[in-house]
């Protein structure tokens, strides 16, 4: 089969890649790098001719709200639109677990990128995730200020790539998880990891594990309406979720922070 990756270099994307590849599958790369632009438009008909299905794992370059929001339903109009004009038959996108309970920040666009995907022609998937492994040391570089990374105080239940990567793959190459086209719901799963972190615990295992002395700080943001929500539980999965390993210390036991 022919699918599309948008955002196929990207934590996640590469894996989606590897995983289809692996399985046999025709994988078709987007992103800018392999000469793709989501956004602009620029080599979009091309990558998606005679494509059946699009995994939609792109993301810009920016966590605000309101850039990440333009990024998200600029590239939900455009795959939509180029999808259909291609003959694309369905289309998985990769979100977060927990975001219709946010108002703000990144996860607010995560809710735009939903609606603007499923208010499009061609049948729209979802897969709402958690934190991936590989995020936590993002967010460590990022909240790093000398020897101190100050992080988001965070329940999450830390999931692999890769684990999220084999079940894109598996919805998008499954014909029975297909919504019927034209179906106003679209079935949302959830994937995460088996068992809950505290996320400055992981984040401080991880640092050691990489020789980083630096000290991780918990904190809270006033200025964020959400911020109670990253804390008390909103990011874990439901009842229904798919819980896959590995766990992030069996995932850092094996070397993959590396
Ligand atoms: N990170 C997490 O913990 C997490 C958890 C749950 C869900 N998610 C979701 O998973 C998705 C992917 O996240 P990620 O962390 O894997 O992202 P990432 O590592 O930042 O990768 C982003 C990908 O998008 C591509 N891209 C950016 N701008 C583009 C453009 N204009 N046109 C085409 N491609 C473009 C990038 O490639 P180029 O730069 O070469 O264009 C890259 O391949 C996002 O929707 C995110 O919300 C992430």
């Amino acid at each position: 089969m022919k699918i599309g990756v948008a955002g196929a270099t990207g934590r996640v994307g590469r894996h989606v890649v590897d995983v289809l590849e692996g399985r046999g599958h025709d994988v078709v790369r987007m992103s800018r790098s392999s000469g793709v632009d989501v956004i602009t438009g620029r080599g979009l008909a091309e990558a998606l001719a005679g494509a059946e299905c699009v995994i939609d794992v792109a993301s810009g370059p920016s966590p605000d709200q309101k850039a990440a929001t333009e990024f998200f339903t600029t590239e939900a109009r455009n795959l939509q639109e180029a999808g259909k004009r291609a003959g694309v038959q369905r289309m998985v996108v990769v979100s977060i677990i927990g975001i219709d309970r946010f108002t703000a920040g990144y996860m607010a666009a995560k809710v735009a990128h939903e609606r603007a995907m499923l208010s499009g022609p061609i049948p729209i998937s979802i897969l709402r995730a958690a934190q991936f492994h590989e995020f936590v040391a993002q967010l460590v570089d990022w909240g790093r200020q000398g020897d101190v990374s100050y992080l988001p105080k965070m329940r999450t239940q830390l999931v692999a790539a890769r684990t999220v990567a084999e079940a894109l793959a598996d919805l998008a190459t499954d014909p029975r998880s297909a919504p019927a086209p034209g179906s106003a719901a679209a079935p949302i799963l959830e994937i995460a990891g088996p068992r809950a972190e505290n996320l400055v615990d992981a984040a401080t295992r991880f640092a050691r594990r990489r020789g980083d002395r630096v000290r991780i700080e918990g904190v809270s943001n006033p200025a964020d309406p959400d911020s109670a929500l990253y804390e008390t539980g909103a990011l874990l999965p439901g009842p229904n979720a798919t819980l896959a390993g590995p766990t992030f210390q069996e995932w850092l036991d094996s070397g993959s922070a590396a």
